[in-house]
């Protein structure tokens, strides 16, 4: 009988290994719930970097208010992805400008954008960089190319956005603004790196398929970002998850580039200015059509996307601004909407825009000695440093009380001029050597295609769509920006 029920209620140990488990992780999770971010014994902080990834903007940025401007990351053990995360302006400055040298992205992002980047600019360190920027600079500052890239924004802005958006008021439709705005630069970026826009703001809204291409590949890239090298590597070789997508994506990429480069050979652009890809085909690299497709697609991604996105987020706070919208209408009504230098509150109102919502909302560089921040954070040769530009616009240490709340006015003097860009604290277009090359630019986009828009319509939100980021490369909107068009009264 004493046999019998012990056989009846002995428990493997196989269960009780797991039941001691459970009690350890539960008890371990009880005792760090209130942290703000629990180190699991084994994964360290991978869980929750998997957990808050749909929200990983808002978790950095409370991180950041809750621990303080650098902290330590833990990846996995044996996984070699501890990282740094960081938004102290000084440790910035002295990585991007001052110790620029020890501080490249890094092989290990080369890797992660292969595919998508290449060896284009953004994917790229050294003497190839350094080739491709003294390229991009001298063309970009042009003269020639600044007037055409004006020229075509406006004749883009006015002549094609305004009167599809019209159709739209007429009709009373809820669009997607976001995807409108896509068009619009993708248009605009096509310009400056082709010679000529591809008319995606033509009537019936042509399928584009290099602009979902880019989408699922920024994605996927996305989701490497948070996973140890050696795993997305397995994960892309059994041909999983995302990894599918980002190789049909490339595909169609590199078809659409192809097209366009032998579209090129073609027809000169005859526009004063030249195109980018023409200037590059003609520099000692080009030797490979891999290399000016690299070229295009980073300029594509540089061209279209970050102006889009934050085309997207000014349209939708100034429409919930009504306050700020009128003193924009106000300045459009005394200055016009010819000459952009004289827009300086929307240019404030944009530079506010991208504070809050940077289109880069977090970028990275790769220590390759040991070095010492001057916050005195230790960095072992090879560890990764992020920075997330996002939570940097929103620390109240660096911009007061009011950090959360949308007012260009920080960006003015008290005689009404623009202060200048607040140094290593703004970094929506990053700093030092590496500074956005088409920062100018894109005001010049971006100011034609406000003025043009909030000059003729209202902006009116659909009921109940929720506007929230999207966790991706690129601060795009998870849902896209629904609104209703409307004529704005006494148009003038
Ligand atoms: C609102 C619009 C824009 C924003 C917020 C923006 C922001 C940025 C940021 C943060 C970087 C650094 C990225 C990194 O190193 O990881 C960058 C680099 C770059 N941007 Fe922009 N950008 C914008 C528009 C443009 C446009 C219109 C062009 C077109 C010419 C452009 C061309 C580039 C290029 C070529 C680089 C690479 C620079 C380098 O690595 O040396 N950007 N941009």
């Amino acid at each position: 009988m004493h046999q019998v029920l012990h056989t009846a209620w002995c428990v493997p140990g196989w269960v009780e290994a797991l039941l001691a488990l459970a009690c350890f992780l539960s008890l371990h999770y009880f005792r760090q719930r209130k942290e703000p971010v629990i180190d699991w014994p084994i994964l360290h902080h991978l869980p929750a970097l998997l957990i808050h990834l749909p929200h990983v903007h808002d978790w950095t940025t409370s991180m950041h208010s809750a621990i303080g401007p650098t902290i330590p990351i833990l990846g996995p053990i044996f996984s070699n992805m501890d990282r740094i995360i960081t938004c102290d302006p000084q440790n910035l400055e002295y990585m991007l400008k001052t110790r620029f040298s020890n501080f490249p992205k890094g092989k290990l992002f080369h890797d992660m954008f292969e595919e998508f980047l290449g060896d284009g600019i953004f994917n790229i360190d050294g003497d190839a960089w350094e080739a491709q920027r003294r390229t991009a600079n001298s063309h970009v500052h042009s003269k020639g190319f600044r007037s055409f890239v004006a020229a075509t924004s406006r004749g883009l802005a006015n002549d094609r956005l305004v009167p599809l958006l019209r159709k739209f008021a007429t009709e009373g439709a809820a669009i997607d603004l976001q995807e409108i705005m896509m068009r619009y630069t993708m248009d605009t970026a096509c310009a400056a790196v082709f010679g000529e826009s591809v008319g995606c703001l033509s009537e019936g809204l042509p399928n584009v398929p290099f602009a979902n291409a880019i989408n699922d590949a920024m994605q996927a890239v996305t989701v490497r970002h948070v996973l140890p090298t050696a795993w997305w590597r397995a994960i892309r070789w059994l041909g999983l998850g995302m990894e599918p997508r980002l190789e049909r994506a490339v595909r169609t990429m590199d078809e659409f580039v192809a097209q366009q480069v032998a579209r090129r050979r073609h027809v000169s652009s005859g526009r004063g200015g030249g195109d980018l890809l023409s200037v590059y085909a003609a520099t000692k690299a080009s030797k490979t059509d891999r290399y000016l497709r690299d070229v295009a697609v980073n300029f594509l991604l540089a061209g279209r996307d970050t102006t889009g996105a934050a085309l997207t987020w000014f349209f939708w706070l100034v429409s919930t601004h009504q306050n700020i919208e009128a003193k924009i209408i106000e300045e459009l009504k005394a200055k016009g909407t010819d000459d952009h230098r004289e827009l300086v509150y929307l240019h404030a109102a944009l530079c506010e825009t991208i504070r809050l919502y940077p289109s880069v909302p977090l970028d990275h560089k790769c220590a390759l000695e040991e070095d010492i921040l001057p916050d005195g954070t230790i960095l072992k040769s090879e560890t990764m440093v992020h920075y997330s530009i996002y939570a940097m616009g929103r620390m109240e240490w660096l911009w007061g009380k009011d950090c959360l709340e949308f007012r260009p006015e920080r960006w003015l003097g008290e005689d009404g001029r623009l202060k200048g860009e607040g140094g290593f604290r703004f970094l929506a277009f990053n700093g030092g050597p590496r500074t956005c090359v088409g920062r100018d630019l894109a005001f010049v986009q971006m100011k034609y295609a406000a003025s043009a828009v909030l000059s003729a319509f209202q902006l009116e939100l659909v009921k109940g769509h929720r506007v929230s980021p999207k966790t991706s490369v690129i601060l795009v909107m998870k849902k896209g920006l629904m609104v209703r068009v409307k004529e704005r009264e006494g148009s003038w």
